[in-house]
Parts: structure tokens; C-alpha cells; sequence
């Protein structure tokens, strides 16, 4: 809640009622779409059971430690990221915004396929897709029948993906409004059960069908070869940034509204932990599903298996379509990745929300709405075209690296290297937390990151360089792709210069742990017990 301002008060943080709630909506921002759709078919392609290894040493040396690191930065400095990276140090403030600014560009599209998937739920009841779900969904439903590699831009809107947008963003815009306590931890306390729920019958479902066993065992057969290929690992660090939700701001964002006597490290590794555990079901539960599809269709597994868009609204349908009980399957599925991907949604939008909160010093509605609007637009104008499908693809491939993982190298270089606050970030949380941090985390998020980042950075921009993303012509990729990537650099610089409201306090204050614990107090009054 924030508590009125006559323009001498600063504004009140707002925080999360309990620990319980923070680890809640830090599960509901992990667990989206990227667990759903992406996990089983990176770790399908790129070696089965044994990308099992990879991920783990991608988790444990990358994920979770940059995870911590993110936590310590939001809950020393207590702002949103363009704040806490300020009060951090001053220069710092642009890398704030250039995580701010991924987020803009991540929620403008996420947004757009819970919306696909809001509808496909409907659709599953009836099948809608008929005979050829491929052909139901370039032709009908994005209109773009015949020209699956021609891209260009245009603005014929496409009806039937309008109105579940508008429903999308007004759904999650009265969330945000909400705020922090009443809204962001409410929808999580209901849509991450329920979530579970629906998913756990969706794999058990799934598990019961012929050919199930056949899926399984593509997915989890290790090809052992797969472990000396650089890019396999690199897969695998790729994937945990985004599937974590680390390094674009949320975690930075999210532990700002944590109580001072919080177990950080304990939090973290539940969420960590949690959010791994629900990918890997994903994985058994599409491959399951993917073997019994290669079964009717007298074709193999690897046939069937395909990742993103291609599972979700072309491979799922057909599933649905032979299944039995199909239709619960599909909604089971498609309302999965509308419960997953709302959580995570609103966790990337309060980012932006809380960084113009910061800095304009405005309250939760005005700075929502402010935020919001423009977005939905832009999301409206760009995505329910019959190009939309191809911006969305471009934009998704490039902001990932460009955006997640480059953002991420290089908060690790300023704040460990140039600003080396890495041993003050781990007195801040060893403070109160159950898992003392040592020097394996030093080595861990100060040298194996960074190191394993650049590779990984420098792979990509030979490859994306060298070969046109998708088949998409050159002018495409260089307006969706490199030109939103080095836009978003220079914005986030010059949003940097704009000044901040008085009401920020933009230096490093000692003080910000007795206010905590002043507002802890007040909130302990009425809430019982701790928060560790
Ligand atoms: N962590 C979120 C996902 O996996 C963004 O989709």
C-alpha cells in the first residue's frame, strides 16, 4: 500500500505481507512460459537425459548464484532496478534501465501468447482446429496462410486475437493496480495453486496414453556425445536466465518488497529449486504427450517434436485432436500457459511499473496506468497483425541474448568488477539467512558467470550476424532484431540523465534497514509473527 504524500513524506515502499507470499509470486514469475513450451524441447534437442547435466551445472554455477546476487542488489538498495543499480552507483543507474526496457519488450509479446492461448483453451473444447491444425493456425486464426517465410509488416488486424488482447491487458493492468500485497501476491496465492493443480493432471493424463513410453524415452535417452558441444551448454545457460527470471530486473524488483529479517539465500534456493522441478514435469508431460502423437501417426518422436509456437499451437492441437478426453488435455494445456504465463506477466510488468513509480515519484495507479497503456498499444498495434507472428519471433530470439543475458554479463562486470560490492552484498544477505553465502559464491557469480556469459554472447552475435534469423530477410532483422537491441541501450542511457523525483532518496542511505524495520514493526502489528 502506498501511503499519501503531501509532497514532503517519501512514498512508502510497499512490501510483501510474508515470506511466504514473496516465495509464492518469485515461483509464479519463474514458472511461465518458458518452462512450459521451451524447456522440453531445448533439452530434448540438445541431449535428452543428458542436457540434464548441463542444466544443472547451468543452475547451480549461473542460476541460483545470480539469483542470490539479484535478491542482495533489491534488498540492500531497496528500488526498483533503475533505483537500486543508482543507489548502487550513479553510472550504474543505465544498466537499471536497459533491464526495465527488456521487460518492455518481453511483456508487449508474452502478453500476446497467453492471448493465443487464452483462445486456444475455447478452441480445445470444440476443436476448432478441425483436420489441420497448422493450417487452422497460419490461415484462420493469424490469417497467414501461404506466407510462413515471407515476412513484412502490415496492419490488417485480425479480430479474433484483438479482443482477447484488450481482455489480457485488462485483467493484468487491474492487477497491477492492486499493488504489491493485494494484487501481485493475491493472483499468485490463487493462480500458482491452481496452476499446479491443472498441470500435475495434465501430465498424469498424458502419462496414461499409447505411446506415452516411447516419448519418455526420446526425452530422457542421453546422447552422451551432446556434453562436449559448446553449444549444448551454452543451451543451457541461455535458458536459465530467462527461466528463472533472473538477470532482466524482476528479482531485483521483487526483493525491494521484502522485510529487512528476511532468509534470502532460503527463499531462493526453494524458488530455484521449485521452478526446475516443475520444468522437468513439463518435459514429462509433453514428451509423454509428443509419444503418443509420433504413435497414431505411425511416426517417430522425432517427427513429432518441436519447440515454442510450432508445440503449443500446431503440435498440441493435433494431440487434442486424437487423444482420448483430448478436449481436457487441451484445456489443461492451454489454460496452464494462461495461468503461467499471467503470473509471470505481471511479475516483468511491475519492473516498469515500480522503476516510474521510483522515479517519478507517483503513486501505483497513475504510474501503472502510465505504463500499461502504451504497451498494450504497442501490442495491439504490432502483434494481432498478420505479420505479428514474425515480429514476435524476431524480437524473442534477439531480446534474449541481447537483452537477458548481455544485461546480466554486464551488471556482473560493474557491480563485481569495477564497483567490487560483491563482499558487501554478501554481508547484506548472510545477515539473516539460513544459507551463509561463502567464497564459492564469489568464484561462482563473479568469475564462472561472467566467463561462461561472454562465450555465450560472442557465439551469438557470430551467428546472428552471420546468418539471417529464421530465413527472415535482412531489413527485417535489422529493425525487429539488432536495431530494438541497440535501441533499448540508448534509451536505457538516456533515461539514465532524466532527473528523479525529490521524492527519491538516490544515495546509499544506512538508515534504509531502520526504516525497514521501522515499517516492519508497523507491519508486524498487524500481522502476526515474523517473516523468517
Ligand atoms: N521466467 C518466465 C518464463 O519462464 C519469464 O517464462
Amino acid at each position: 500500500m502506498t501511503t499519501a504524500t503531501n509532497g514532503k513524506t517519501p512514498v512508502r515502499r510497499e512490501t510483501f505481507s510474508s515470506r511466504r507470499l514473496f516465495i509464492l509470486s518469485a515461483i509464479g514469475s519463474a514458472v511461465g512460459l518458458g518452462n512450459i513450451w521451451r524447456f522440453p524441447y531445448v533439452a530434448y534437442e540438445n541431449g535428452g537425459g543428458a542436457f540434464l547435466i548441463p542444466y544443472l551445472a547451468a543452475l547451480l554455477t549461473a542460476g541460483i548464484p545470480l539469483l542470490f546476487f539479484d535478491y542482495a542488489v533489491g534488498h540492500k538498495f531497496r528500488g526498483s532496478a533503475p533505483l537500486a543499480f543508482r543507489r548502487l552507483a550513479r553510472p550504474a543507474e543505465a544498466l537499471g534501465w536497459w533491464q526495465v526496457l527488456v521487460c518492455f519488450v518481453i511483456a508487449v509479446y508474452y502478453a500476446v501468447i497467453i492471448a493465443w492461448s487464452s483462445m486456444y483453451t475455447i478452441f480445445s473444447v470444440t476443436k476448432a482446429w478441425g483436420e489441420d491444425p497448422e493450417a487452422f493456425f497460419m490461415g484462420d486464426f493469424l490469417q497467414r496462410a501461404g506466407a510462413a517465410t515471407e515476412a513484412s509488416v502490415s496492419l490488417d488486424f485480425v479480430p479474433g486475437i484483438l479482443i482477447p488482447l484488450i481482455i489480457v491487458w485488462i485483467v493484468t493492468i487491474g492487477i497491477m493496480i492492486a499493488g504489491v500485497s493485494k494484487g501481485i501476491a493475491r493472483a499468485n496465492a490463487i493462480f500458482l495453486p491452481l496452476l499446479v493443480v491443472m498441470f500435475v493432471i495434465l501430465v498424469v493424463q498424458s502419462l496414461f496414453l499409447p505411446g506415452a513410453v516411447d516419448g519418455l524415452n526420446a526425452f530422457f535417452t542421453p546422447s552422451w556425445e551432446a556434453l562436449g558441444d559448446p553449444s549444448v551448454w551454452a543451451a543451457a545457460y541461455g535458458h536459465i536466465f530467462f527461466s528463472l527470471s533472473v538477470g532482466f530486473g524482476i528479482m531485483v524488483t521483487y526483493s525491494s518488497y521484502l522485510k529487512r529479517k528476511t532468509d534470502l539465500t532460503g527463499s531462493g534456493l526453494v524458488v530455484g529449486f521449485a521452478n526446475s522441478a516443475f520444468e522437468i514435469l513439463a518435459g514429462i508431460g509433453v514428451f509423454a504427450a509428443i509419444g503418443f502423437m509420433a504413435q497414431a501417426a505411425g511416426t517417430t518422436v522425432a517427427d513429432q517434436a518441436t519447440g515454442g509456437i510450432g508445440l503449443a499451437f500446431i503440435a498440441f492441437p493435433a494431440i487434442v485432436s486424437e487423444a482420448p478426453a483430448g478436449q481436457l488435455i487441451g484445456v489443461l494445456f492451454f489454460g496452464s500457459l494462461v495461468f503461467a504465463g499471467v503470473t509471470s506477466l505481471i511479475s516483468i510488468l511491475e519492473v516498469i511499473v515500480a522503476a516510474v513509480q521510483d522515479k517519478l515519484g507517483a503513486g501505483r495507479t497513475f504510474s501503472t496506468l502510465i505504463v500499461s497503456i502504451p504497451m498494450a498499444i504497442i501490442s495491439i498495434v504490432l502483434f494481432p497483425t498478420t505479420t505479428g507472428l514474425y515480429v514476435l519471433d524476431t524480437v524473442d530470439g534477439f531480446v534474449n541474448q541481447f537483452g537477458i543475458v548481455a544485461g546480466a554479463l554486464v551488471a556482473v562486470i560493474v557491480v563485481v568488477w569495477i564497483y567490487r560490492k560483491l563482499p558487501s552484498l554478501r554481508e547484506h544477505v548472510n545477515r539473516y539467512s539460513s544459507f551463509k553465502l561463502g567464497g564459492v559464491w564469489f568464484i561462482l557469480a563473479g568469475v564462472i558467470a561472467p566467463v561462461v556469459l561472454a562465450y555465450m554472447l560472442v557465439t551469438e552475435i557470430i551467428a546472428k550476424s552471420t546468418e539471417s534469423y529464421s530465413g527472415y530477410p535482412l531489413w527485417f532483422n535489422a529493425i525487429f532484431g539488432w536495431g530494438m537491441s541497440v535501441a533499448l541501450i540508448v534509451f536505457a542511457i538516456l533515461m539514465s540523465f532524466v532527473p528523479w523525483s525529490a521524492k527519491s532518496k538516490l544515495n546509499f542511505d544506512p538508515e534504509y534497514d531502520a526504516i525497514r524495520d521501522a515499517e516492519n514493526a508497523e507491519a508486524d502489528s498487524y500481522t502476526k509473527g515474523g517473516q523468517r
